[in-house]
């Protein structure tokens, strides 16, 4: 498919190896081309209200979670149970829908691989929060599992019944509580941003979502994490990983004019309002901005790739920004493509391909090569991570005769 060569990640690791320290993840991990920092967020006005989490919040949160405790006497097997397939028999959609999303892989192989001092005090707050999931049982597998959200000493919780729908009778698990705020996005906000009093690196939180969302239109307009992450409800928590998702989160156009022996154009994407943070909102997800010459027969031609990437770069240690090109609604980047133009080069190939884990594919390749933690886990989990990269957007451009 390609005559292009890339540098090889294999030849990479073992210059690694050779060499340590910090400035050698620079030679293993090539400089970014991009330079360009996103403001903090203190310099952007919000157009919403702070976001607080509520006292009923705050306690449904309060970690560590409590163990439930002994079920009320006379429940069945199936209520008194905070499993998600003892859920299934009666909740079919939200559990159908919930097993497809990243909260349900939450304590895959990329987290349980790592060597971690404490994973019980850093991790499992956000990653597996139930008194029932510590350690290494069934239930830690199921990662933010329903329970987590919905039940609190056997009682469960939920948004207010839908306009019209009656309360059940004698319900299992003795009904429920209606409670509003499973509709606000401080809901979200206890694992999806980090403390305001963490450590910012150039002003700006590890996560800030909520805190992004106040900034943009869509917030302006009253839609909030739900709307968009749980539409009508729906438990698939599509995200950074949803080919559907993402594309309606950007528009892109490349433009090309041959002049003389080169070429000279850009491929520039454009933040749209269907969302609802900075496109990517974390460190973790990258959008590559690639340009190459295609031959007459639509392969690749060496030496004519060049690439932009949209995001937020830091260092391995989380310590030092190298770039952040993350975009809010409405802003662009671009990469700007002058080369040579190839005597054989019948069209130019513009694409944006999604990187949803791109962080953890460098964090996992480091820790490979270094033998630190469970290698075999983390060589999954790297698959996975390559695996889940896809091609959002791409335009095949001819060139004028
Ligand atoms: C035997 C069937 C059954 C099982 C098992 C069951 N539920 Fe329910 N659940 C119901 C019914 C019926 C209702 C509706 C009660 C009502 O409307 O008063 C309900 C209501 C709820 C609600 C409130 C929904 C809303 O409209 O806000 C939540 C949340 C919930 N259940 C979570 C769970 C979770 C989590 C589990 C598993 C750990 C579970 N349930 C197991 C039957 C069940
Ligand atoms: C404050 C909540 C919070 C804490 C604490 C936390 N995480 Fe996370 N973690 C998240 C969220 C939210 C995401 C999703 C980010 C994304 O998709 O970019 C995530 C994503 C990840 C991923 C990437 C999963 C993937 O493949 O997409 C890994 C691995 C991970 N966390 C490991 C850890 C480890 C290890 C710890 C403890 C040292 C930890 N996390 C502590 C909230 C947290
Ligand atoms: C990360 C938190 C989270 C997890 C995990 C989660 N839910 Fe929910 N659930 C919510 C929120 C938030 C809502 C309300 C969404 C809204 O108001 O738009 C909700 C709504 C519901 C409802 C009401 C649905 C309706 O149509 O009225 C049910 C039932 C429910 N959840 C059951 C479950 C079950 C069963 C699981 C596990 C498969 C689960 N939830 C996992 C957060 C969660
Ligand atoms: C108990 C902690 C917790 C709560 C509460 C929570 N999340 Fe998450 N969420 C996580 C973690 C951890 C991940 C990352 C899982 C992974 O990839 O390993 C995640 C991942 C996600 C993703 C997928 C990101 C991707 O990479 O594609 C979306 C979307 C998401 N959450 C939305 C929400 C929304 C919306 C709410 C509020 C209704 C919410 N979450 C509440 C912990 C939580
Ligand atoms: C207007 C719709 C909209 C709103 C509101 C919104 N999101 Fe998103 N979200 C998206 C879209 C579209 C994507 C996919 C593009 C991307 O990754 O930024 C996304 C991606 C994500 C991801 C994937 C990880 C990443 O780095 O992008 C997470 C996690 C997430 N949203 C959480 C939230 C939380 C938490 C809130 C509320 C504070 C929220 N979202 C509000 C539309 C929205």
């Amino acid at each position: 498919m390609t005559r292009r060569t890339t540098f090889g990640l294999g030849i990479a690791v073992v210059l690694g190896l050779l060499c340590g320290g910090v400035p050698m993840w620079r030679a293993l991990h090539p400089p970014p081309v991009e330079s360009a920092r996103a403001a903090a967020l203190d310099t952007i006005p919000a157009l919403v209200p702070e976001v607080t989490p509520s006292a009923w919040l705050t306690a449904h949160f309060a970690a560590p979670i409590a163990a439930q405790g002994p079920a009320p006497a006379g429940w069945a097997p199936v209520e008194a149970s905070v499993k998600a397939s003892d859920c299934s028999g009666c909740h079919v959609e939200q559990v159908a829908a919930w097993r497809t999303s990243r909260h349900a892989a939450a304590m895959g192989p990329g987290l349980t691989g790592q060597a971690l001092e404490d994973r019980a005090g850093q991790c499992d707050r956000c990653h597996a929060p139930l008194a029932e999931q510590a350690g290494t049982t069934p239930l830690t597998a199921e990662g933010v599992t329903c329970a987590a959200c919905h039940v609190r000493g056997w009682a469960r919780s939920g948004p207010p019944r839908r306009e019209g729908v009656a309360a059940v009778e004698n319900a299992p698990h003795g009904g429920f509580t209606e409670v509003a705020d499973f509709a606000d996005p401080a809901f979200c906000g206890t694992c999806h941003d980090f403390s305001a009093n963490a450590t910012p690196v150039a002003g700006k939180r590890l996560q800030e979502t909520t805190e992004e969302w106040r900034r943009t239109p869509a917030a302006a307009a009253g839609k909030t994490c739900q709307t968009c992450h749980l539409p009508d409800r729906a438990h698939t928590f599509a995200g950074v990983h949803d080919a559907e998702l993402v594309r309606s989160a950007f528009t892109a156009e490349a433009k090309f004019i041959t002049d003389g022996g080169l070429i000279v154009g850009r491929l520039r994407v454009t933040a749209t309002d269907a969302v609802g943070h900075r496109l990517p909102t974390y460190t973790t997800a990258e959008l590559w901005l690639t340009v190459d010459q295609l031959d007459r027969d639509g392969l690749l031609l060496d030496g004519t790739h060049q690439e932009a990437v949209i995001g937020r770069r830091l260092s391995p240690d989380n310590r030092e920004e190298l770039f952040d090109t993350r975009l809010f609604p409405g802003e662009t980047h671009d990469l700007a493509y002058t080369a040579d133009l190839e005597p054989e080069c019948s069209a130019l190939l513009a694409r944006v391909e999604v990187r949803p884990e791109a962080a953890y594919e460098r964090h996992y390749a480091d820790w490979i090569d270094a033998e630190k933690g469970d290698v075999a886990a983390l060589g999954k989990a790297l698959e996975a991570a390559k695996a889940a990269r896809f091609v959002a957007w791409q335009e095949r451009v001819v060139l004028p005769e």
